[in-house]
């Protein structure tokens, strides 16, 4: 990092080293020049060095960055910060690992990355004395992890909720206003929502990936994604969502988890009373709640897209440069494992909806009583219906299901938000 006196005002030359030109590579690119005049006010002069990506000669947005697909090459440029936009596992994470080893500080975007190996990364930063950034990987366009990251006793709550893959928000919000999955699907690709494989969105993979990211923050770094109970958007039906209409409620792609006396996670369809603050969020639109009852603190704002996602991290190299270390393994309260607790929804209401069905309404109720999971609301047409229960544990959840697919009747069902409890 070179200091260079221009009049009075003393400029800090920055290098930027980054990992992958895609998307949001190049909108980095972009975000600096918008972003000059800003930088230049807070005495740094940032550009980018050179780029590693997989094949230089593709056509790109940007023309005034060396590219090379040789990460030795890459690796010979002097940089200050490396970003690292490449998504996935490897090679990102050999690369990340070799600049944190030499002391230089990483900003990244790639939740893949920071979910499998972030505790390993952040320990190898602190041996050597220097910093990875992750805020633009978990809900990009709102500032909640280095906030919570600053206030490991306030929001240590051990409770999360929230919307956080704006691809499926985006889906299931079509949905409601009538569309089919297949249609929702195809118009979030073609507005560029999808991420480069939408089978991570669809699938539930990336809410996942960030609630992992949340909870490593919190301290409970032994919880691993695949720990998380997860059900894709893929197999919601229209008439999933009408009936959920006229059970006074709308179907959200929720990721939550609680660590409490009373734990269990979910991630996947699951059913929002209107009432709640999630079902007045819509489209791509993000939503975290973090704590419990009162306590309990509410982000919410866009949640990627390359341009915010640029922003986000270049707020980060700034961060790095002027080294403000990132905190790393926080919440001293926790010491148990948790991650076996977590494997399993908790105890709660339950949406059921039901096809096939050929006894009436009261038969149904009576059913369902009769197999510890008595219903609350309940709506019906022809062998359709939808049931919200009654408070039950998971088991009991499934031994009912099984009782009732017993009879030839197919069931799905979710899991109903609740306001945490306090
Ligand atoms: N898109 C968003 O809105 C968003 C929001 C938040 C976070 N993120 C995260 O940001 C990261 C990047 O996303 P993106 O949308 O920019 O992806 P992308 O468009 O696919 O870009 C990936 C870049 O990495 C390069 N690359 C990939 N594998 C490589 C390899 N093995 N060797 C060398 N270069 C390689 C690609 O090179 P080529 O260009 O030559 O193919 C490309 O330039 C991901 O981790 C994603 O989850 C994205």
């Amino acid at each position: 990092m070179s200091v260079s006196v221009l009049t009075s005002v003393v400029v800090k030359e920055v290098r930027i080293g980054l990992l992958g030109c895609g998307g949001v590579g190049q909108a980095i690119v972009q975000a600096l020049t918008a972003s000059d005049d800003r930088l230049s006010e807070a005495g740094l002069a940032v550009r980018c060095a050179a780029a590693l990506v997989r094949d230089p000669s593709r056509p790109r947005a940007v023309s005034d960055v060396p590219l090379t697909n040789d990460p030795d090459v890459w690796s010979r440029y002097d940089f200050d910060v490396v970003v690292e936009v490449l998504g996935g596992i490897e090679p990102a994470r050999t690369l990340v690992a070799q600049t944190l080893s030499a002391g230089v500080p990483v900003v990244t975007a790639n939740k893949s990355l920071m979910a499998a190996h972030g505790v390993e990364l952040q320990a190898l930063a602190a041996a050597h004395s220097t910093s990875l950034y992750f805020e633009a990987s978990v809900l990009a366009g709102v500032p909640c992890v280095n906030t919570l990251a600053r206030r490991p006793l306030a929001s240590g709550g051990g409770a999360w909720a929230g919307i956080v893959n704006g691809t499926s928000h985006f889906i299931l919000s079509e949905m409601t206003r009538g569309r089919s999955f297949d249609d929702a699907l195809v118009e979030a690709v073609t507005r560029g929502y999808a991420e480069p494989s939408s089978d991570a969105d669809i699938s539930g993979r990336d809410a996942a990936e960030k609630l992992t990211i949340l909870l490593h923050l919190a301290g409970h770094t032994d919880v691993a994604t695949a720990d998380f109970p997860r059900r894709g958007i893929d197999g919601l039906e229209t008439w999933h969502i009408e009936f959920a209409r006229r059970l006074g409620g709308v179907i959200k792609p929720v990721a939550l988890v609680d660590t409490g006396q009373d734990a269990g996670s979910w991630v996947g369809p699951a059913f929002v009373p209107a009432s709640h603050p999630f079902a007045q969020v819509d489209g791509v639109t993000n939503i975290l709640s973090v704590g419990r009852g009162e306590s309990a603190v509410l982000f919410s704002g866009p949640g990627a897209g390359p341009g915010i996602t640029a922003l986000t991290v270049l707020d980060d190299v700034v961060e790095a440069v002027a080294g403000r270390g990132q905190r790393t393994l926080l919440a001293p309260e926790v010491s148990a494992s948790v991650a076996q607790r977590l494997r399993a929804p908790r105890t709660g209401a339950w949406c059921l909806a039901l096809d096939h069905v050929t006894s009436s309404a009261g038969e149904l109720a009576e059913f369902l009583a009769s197999n510890h999971l008595p219903a609350v609301s309940l709506a019906g047409e022809g062998r359709r219906h939808a049931v919200v229960t009654a408070s039950a544990t998971y088991a009991a959840l499934c031994a009912a299901v099984d009782a009732i697919e017993a009879t030839g009747v197919r069931v799905t069902w979710w899991p109903v938000v609740e306001v945490a409890r306090g």
